[in-house]
């Protein structure tokens, strides 16, 4: 989809379609909807009248203007109370108007930022939230639509007044390619372990690299061995795909810039290993490697928003495969910082991948390392699904940041405690850690895990409930399938990193 600011009465905007918005309340429509009420000689206060039109959050209402306007058709979309609103509610009908749209044929639709007029939203944040809700609202994978044929080609988004024309130029941009982020990790994650492998991963993290400018090394199974990555290579002991670790980096070698990495959990398949995962559902971890996926995605969006940080991303990729070759249970393994780990679990190898990550990450002196896993059932547990994930944070000041991050963002986190109690969960008679603190704390005791291998301000997202939507838990914003959860949140915490 092209994305276009066109300045000047939206009655009047080059577009097939026009996408205006209407309060609960409200008899007598004003701004934007009110200048097409007018050029449509108040047919949508006639709507409205008659009963047919309340402006309920989410409703809609298509008029046809029949010559009297540029465009074939008009949706009204239903803001709900003005005490409601906020900017979910703006992503959330824009992605509603957005979809219908496309339904009854656009090719070109033109919307207001909603909000931004009688809504007191500020201006950019409105603008961008139209825009981000609009993509993300019609995001379909290659694999559930095999013939595409009515996509939406052109999205304009018109403001009124000159002025502010810089500032919505700046807030469509950013929106649109925050979504096309959004999008490849979407992509990532839908796509079968067969196809998405850990060198999959790595060739498309060097195409991105290509195109936007990033630095890249991948290292295999010899460079994990030269770096003594012995958590890491345990897990890929019994995988048939080759495992890469993956290294991102924007304005690398920039001395002059605070350095922030982000590490995300690439675990291409998770059978659980020697200690195999119940067959029902299994599929679904195909979705093991979102936190890679979002990394990489927040790392492609960084290099194209050009963003005055240095931002490196680390993925470390692998299947978790049961094998003759595959590390067991009761195995001794001893990670790169030198701690050993006594191996309860195979299947509790997110956090043996990340160990090794979150030791690499300390030779860039970070300011602050923060990592994605969807690393345990037991957040989920804790959380629910699709409602928040955890947020365990070693710096009130970083816990903040994120914390403001996923309000703006709304990809919301829940702060969980990082204390000491979890300790003795993982402790070992034979070696420095166990890799599993057993049925209860199994969320605290998986962070407690990774805060051995972190010397830095750091946070850990676990972001299992929220990566993959299941049936029934699709939103005007996700479909089925990979919500590419974290990459919205990490580009709004690395955009906002200096100005808080
Ligand atoms: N990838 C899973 C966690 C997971 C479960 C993600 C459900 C998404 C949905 C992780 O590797 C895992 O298997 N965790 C175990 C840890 C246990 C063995 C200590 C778990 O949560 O059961
Ligand atoms: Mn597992
Ligand atoms: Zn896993």
């Amino acid at each position: 989809m092209n994305y276009e600011v066109f300045q000047g009465n939206i009655a009047e905007a080059p577009a097939d379609t026009v996408i205006v918005n209407l309060f609960e309340g409200v008899s007598v429509p004003g701004g934007a909807t009110g200048a097409v009420n007018y050029a449509l000689n108040g047919a949508i206060s006639d709507v409205i009248a008659q009963g047919d039109l309340r402006g309920k959050f989410k409703e809609l209402a298509v008029l046809y203007p029949r010559g009297a306007m540029p465009a074939q058709r008009v949706i009204v979309v239903g803001l709900g109370e003005a005490k409601d609103f906020d900017l979910e509610r703006v992503r959330q009908v824009s992605a509603v108007a957005l979809r219908k749209a496309r339904e009854l044929g656009a090719k070109r639709v033109a919307t207001i930022a909603h909000g931004a007029g009688i809504g007191g939203l500020p201006p950019f944040e409105a603008a961008q939230a139209t825009v981000e809700g609009a993509a993300l609202g019609l995001y379909r994978t290659r694999y559930q639509d095999k013939e595409i044929t009515n996509e939406i080609e052109t999205l304009l988004l018109v403001e009124h007044n000159a002025q502010r024309l810089p500032e919505m130029e700046a807030a469509l941009r950013l929106a649109s390619v925050t979504a096309e982020g959004v999008y490849l990790a979407r992509d990532l994650v839908n796509l079968p372990p067969n196809i998405a492998t850990p060198t999959y991963l790595a060739e498309q993290a060097q195409e991105i690299a290509q195109k936007y400018g990033l630095r890249v090394e991948v290292g295999d199974r010899a460079w994990a061995e030269e770096h003594k990555m012995g958590a890491f290579l345990a897990v890929a002991k019994g995988a048939g795909e080759e495992p890469r670790f993956i290294i991102l980096e924007h304005n690398a070698g920039r001395d002059d810039l605070d350095t922030i990495v982000l590490v995300g959990k690439g675990i291409t398949f998770d059978s659980g290993g020697i200690s195999l995962k119940p067959s029902e559902n299994m599929g679904d971890m195909k979705s093991d490697m979102a936190g890679a996926a979002a990394v990489l995605a927040a790392m492609q969006t960084v290099a194209r928003l050009n963003l005055p940080l240095h931002v490196v991303g680390l993925m470390p990729c692998t299947e978790n495969m049961p094998d003759a070759h595959g590390y067991h249970p009761a195995d001794i393994i001893t990670a790169s910082n030198g701690l050993t780990i006594e191996i309860i679990s195979t299947d509790a190898e997110g956090r043996l991948i990340l160990a090794d990550a979150l030791v690499y990450a300390q030779r860039y002196r970070p300011k602050a390392v923060i990592d994605l896993a969807t690393l345990t059932g037991a957040c989920i547990v804790a959380l629910g699904e699709h409602v928040a994930a955890g947020l365990f944070c070693n710096e009130d000041w970083l816990r903040e940041k994120l914390l403001a991050s996923a309000q703006a963002t709304h990809e919301r986190l829940w702060p969980l405690p990082l204390w000491d109690d979890y300790k003795q969960k993982i402790r070992s008679n034979v070696a420095d850690m166990t890799n599993s603190g057993g049925r209860y704390s199994g969320v605290g005791s998986s962070a407690i895990f990774l805060k051995a291998f972190t010397a830095y301000p750091w946070a850990h997202l676990d972001i299992a409930g929220m990566a993959l939507a299941g049936k029934g838990h699709e939103t005007p914003l996700t479909r089925a399938g990979g919500t590419g959860f974290g990459v919205r949140l990490l580009v709004d915490f690395l955009r906002k990193w200096n100005a808080t």
